[in-house]
């Protein structure tokens, strides 16, 4: 083993003790993820802001859950301090239970930015194939998308679709001001959406661009599938369509005038090759825009809570789902902009571009020709 330095060896009480601390309470962040889990997936929040204030019996009832369990789950969430109880002295059956107005919005209005539960769903969703993960460590392999399941799919889904449709049309897009006119005018502009997943961004782009026709592609065939419910509910059959293609397939085509990319080319074993087919994809006059995480330039200690998440996303999820393909670039959540930068410049672009779109987590890149 080579070492560049020596690692201090000696007892240091007090950092050992932070740590110890520190991951204690990551312990009890965890059960109360997953505990939040329960109350989503199960209807439990929704149930309390339906009833008011309700016994375990009240709320086992309206969700057809099992009052014994309901009752530990409702004892939980006032011991971490999310819902609120009235007779604390009284007996455990008799209390009633309340969800605070101000947490409504967090659990339940699926349209908030503020909504939190589709990530919370996510981060369990994305604990689903532990098995096969430390298997993949062990013999260079990788975990295919769809092992993850439908928590991390609708995850996904529910935790970008807010970004979508009260943004995309409406800040991200028209901060680009040509593609922005384009979208709008006639003869109706044709938009490739690669790695669509579940169609929130096409859906967000026919809803902001009337005339726009929108094609979705992705891999995931229970994407797709969900992807065309999504747009049949949204009555937009008429204009976005979806379709299962790899968008590293080289015989994508069709003279669009604009090939999006939100958050997916991290996750492909290929992205110079799908870079290179959204370069074919789109016209001569046409434009190509990534949305990728919004990563430090370059790798520090410690990383900020944006490069802390996407770590873990990338450990958990992303690295072993491009790395489930081979040959791969192996590029996992963490893609930074010289990476980006890179990936671009082989597949034929001549430069990057940082779009000045404010976003917390993502950072918007237009490739040019
Ligand atoms: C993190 S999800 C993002 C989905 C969607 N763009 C969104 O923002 O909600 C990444 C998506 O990339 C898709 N994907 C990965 N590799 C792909 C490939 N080679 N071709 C097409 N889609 C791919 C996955 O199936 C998945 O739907």
């Amino acid at each position: 083993m080579t070492t560049t330095g020596e690692v201090p060896t000696e007892a240091a009480p007090e950092q050992r003790d932070a740590l110890v601390g520190r991951l204690f309470e990551a312990a009890i962040a965890t059960m109360d993820v997953f505990c939040v889990y329960v109350g989503d997936r199960l209807g439990l929040y929704a149930g309390l802001a339906d009833l008011g204030r309700a016994t375990s019996a009240e709320l086992a009832e309206r969700t057809g859950t099992n009052e014994r369990y309901v009752r530990e789950w409702l004892e939980q969430q006032v011991a971490t301090g999310i819902l609120e109880v009235e007779g604390t002295a009284a007996e455990a059956t008799a209390r009633r239970y309340a969800l605070p107005g101000a947490y409504h919005e967090v659990f339940l209005d699926r349209s908030s930015l503020n909504c939190l539960a589709p990530l919370l769903r996510l981060t369990v969703g994305v604990t689903k194939p532990l098995p096969a993960l430390l298997q993949a460590f062990r013999t260079d392999g990788g975990v295919p998308y769809p092992d993850y399941g439908v928590d991390t799919l609708e995850g996904i889904a529910e935790m970008n679709r807010p970004m979508f449709l009260n943004q995309l049309g409406t800040e991200w897009l028209p901060a680009i001001p040509d593609v922005h006119a384009r979208l709008l005018a006639d003869p109706p502009a044709r938009v490739a959406d690669v790695g669509c997943g579940t169609g929130w961004s096409s859906i967000a782009m026919a809803r902001a661009y009337p005339k726009a026709e929108v094609h979705g592609f992705d891999l995931d065939e229970a994407s797709i599938a969900l992807a065309r419910r999504n747009a049949m509910a949204e009555g937009l059959t008429d204009r976005v369509t979806f379709a299962v293609r790899d968008a590293a397939d080289p015989d994508l085509a069709g003279g669009y005038e604009l090939a999006t990319a939100f958050e997916t080319i991290h996750d492909m074993a290929k992205p110079v090759e799908a870079l290179r087919a959204m370069r074919g994809l789109v016209k001569e006059s046409g434009a190509v825009i990534v949305a990728d995480e919004k990563v430090g330039e370059a790798f520090s200690a410690p990383g900020d809570d944006v490069e802390r998440l996407n770590y873990g996303f990338s450990v958990l999820h992303c690295l072993p789902v491009g790395l489930a393909e081979r040959p791969s670039a192996g590029t996992g959540t963490v893609m930074r902009p010289p990476i980006l930068r890179r990936y671009a410049a082989e597949a034929g672009f001549s430069g990057v571009e940082v779009l000045p779109i404010e976003h917390d987590f993502w950072r918007f890149y237009r490739l040019n020709p």
